[in-house]
């Protein structure tokens, strides 16, 4: 049975996407098969590995609202060991369409059952909100990564997220863990970022990856080619502490390495 890790974090631009695309392209580097599923209705992923959300036919919009097995709408990418469940837009109206059905936070839970028995490892990147359609993602995975951008006001509206996990954990998911908290964008020269890592660091101790991910433009331009950034430039630091971040969560997980 393969690991679900949700990357979730309500507040915007915190490095959702950036880490769900590299961490799965690094677990894939590392010959685990593995799954990325975008459950954002922004796409970000489906266009971050050059599928086009507009030509997008089904995605786990259907999964979700008719009932439809993951295994049916799954895409293979350019990238070795690495599929892709997308997103398009219409994932938008999925909330106020699942209003009425039973069972609705598990959903993507009961569409992903067969994808996780022949996948090592998939990756959920969720959007950002704490709606319907993350609380779907928190319920079928087994853990949640938080990442956390070394920025001023970093730890706002963690409190909340972490509220909605106890939440998720009691009522929908007993098993869901905290897989770790991961410190984004980090800039050595600027003083800031090194506080938030420290403040990040003393309220939330063994729970922060010691792998932090620096700000490295190779991060934020690889998308635009359809690739992770392995694929557009291994030799980079971003590309290097995602592969380090993926060695991590292989040995807190107790996998031994090749
Ligand atoms: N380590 C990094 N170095 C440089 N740029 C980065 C890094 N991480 C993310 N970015 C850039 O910052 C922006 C926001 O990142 P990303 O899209 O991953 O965040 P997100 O949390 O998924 O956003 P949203 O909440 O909108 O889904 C993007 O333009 C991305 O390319
Ligand atoms: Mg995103």
């Amino acid at each position: 049975m393969g690991k679900i890790i949700a990357i979730a974090n309500q507040k915007g631009g915190v490095g959702k996407t950036t880490t769900a695309i590299n961490l799965a392209a690094s677990l894939a580097a590392l010959e685990f098969k593995t799954l990325l599923v975008d459950a954002d209705p922004q796409a970000n992923s489906t266009s971050g590995l050059s599928f086009n959300p507009k030509t997008i036919e089904k995605s786990i919009y259907e999964c979700m609202v008719d009932g439809i097995n993951a295994d049916e709408l799954i895409l293979t990418t350019n990238v070795a060991y690495l599929d892709l469940l997308p997103a398009h837009i219409d994932l938008v109206g999925a909330e106020v369409e699942m209003i009425s059905l039973d069972h609705r936070e598990e959903k993507m839970k009961e569409s992903l059952k067969n994808a996780k028995e022949r996948y090592d490892y998939i990756v959920i990147d969720c959007s950002p909100s704490l709606g319907l359609i993350t609380v779907n993602a928190l319920t079928a995975a087994d853990s949640i990564l938080v990442p956390v951008q070394c920025e001023y006001f970093a730890l706002e509206g963690l409190g909340k997220l972490l509220n909605t996990i106890k939440i998720i954990q009691t009522r929908l998911n007993t098993a869901l863990e905290i897989e770790g908290i991961l410190l984004t964008m980090y800039d050595p020269r600027v003083r800031l970022s090194n506080q938030v890592v420290e403040e990040v660091k003393t309220h939330f101790q063994h729970l922060v990856f010691e792998t932090i991910i620096p700000r490295n433009i190779k991060l934020s331009e690889s998308p635009s080619f359809g690739l992770p950034v392995i694929a557009h430039d291994a030799e980079s630091k971003g590309a290097i502490s995602y592969l380090n971040l993926a060695q991590e969560i292989l040995e807190r997980n107790k996998v031994a390495l090749s």
